[in-house]
């Protein structure tokens, strides 16, 4: 039998985060993909990390979310849960792992979940098809996070990367989409691009959070890419990311150096190197 010390709960929980809307605590999440990033962000206190598959783009260097594979997922998933033992995981379930069936998305999901560790997934889309899968889960007592407004992998049905609901029609979409999900049983719903107003407005109008991303700063949560927040990609510049640090500069500083000293011999020096005597 397992003990609290074996396996410590993990510092969030669902409970947890209505309690954290309740109060109006904001609920702090980033991405994670690897072991020695996942620790560094478990041990900046956040409250949930999301494997997202956005580790398609900034880790696999696909052109978009959409080639993403479960199989990539429960293997950085894997890799995430070492280095996060103690954090709430939230890992996307890729591209047609949910879309195809209910049962599909089940065993699918089900899989995530024996494989990786994580306590919950996340799907995207607020539509009939979306709102089953997540029944399903729930019922099997799988936790889901849910993702309206941009949603990544539909990227080319939307047309791009645009803020989604500013007319009144696709504004009303949205809000319905919140409250079926809401109904289904996700425990929280990411709000991705989507104007301020309307985010504040679903964020107001349900019991579960919302964690926004482009979407204003009044949902009960926030999260950004890891690599978007820390500078390691500067070429992407949306309006609503702030860069929190610079490691792309950092970095080649760093690479600049090592070059340099190996083709000047100075790296490695006498401290370095190893001498026949202990
Ligand atoms: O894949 C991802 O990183 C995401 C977040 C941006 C919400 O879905």
């Amino acid at each position: 039998m397992s003990t609290e010390t074996e396996n410590p709960k993990p510092r969030g929980s669902i409970p947890r985060f209505l309690d954290m809307k309740k109060r109006g605590d904001k609920i702090v999440v980033l991405t994670a993909y690897d072991f020695l990033f996942a620790r560094l962000v478990e041990e900046s206190g956040v409250d949930l990390i999301l494997i997202g598959d956005s580790l398609g783009q900034v880790v696999l260097g696909y052109p978009s979310t959409v080639p993403v594979t479960l199989e990539e997922m429960i293997h950085h998933g894997k890799a995430v849960r070492r280095g996060a033992p103690h954090t709430f995981l939230v890992l996307d379930m890729p591209f047609l792992s949910y879309q195809v069936s209910a049962e599909d998305a089940l065993r699918n999901a089900g899989r995530v979940m024996k494989e990786t560790g994580v306590e919950s997934v996340k799907l995207e889309g607020g539509g009939q098809g979306a709102c089953r899968a997540v029944e399903a889960l729930v019922q099997a007592g799988i936790p889901v996070m849910g993702h309206i407004g941009l949603t990544p992998q539909s990227v080319h049905a939307l047309g791009g990367y645009r803020v989604q609901g500013r007319d009144e029609t696709a504004a009303e979409r949205l809000r319905h989409q919140a409250r079926a999900l809401e109904e289904a049983g996700c425990f929280s719903i990411v709000l991705e691009l989507v104007p301020a107003e309307l985010a504040r407005e679903i964020s107001l109008s349900l019991t579960v959070p919302t964690i926004g991303i482009g979407a204003g700063g009044d949902c009960d949560g926030q999260v950004l890419v890891l690599y978007d927040a820390l500078g390691l990609n500067p070429g992407f510049r949306p309006k609503f990311l702030k860069r929190f640090g610079d490691l792309d500069s950092d970095a080649r500083k760093a690479l600049d150096a090592y070059v340099r000293e190996v083709r000047e011999g100075i790296y490695p020096g006498p401290e370095h190197s190893f001498s026949r005597e202990p």
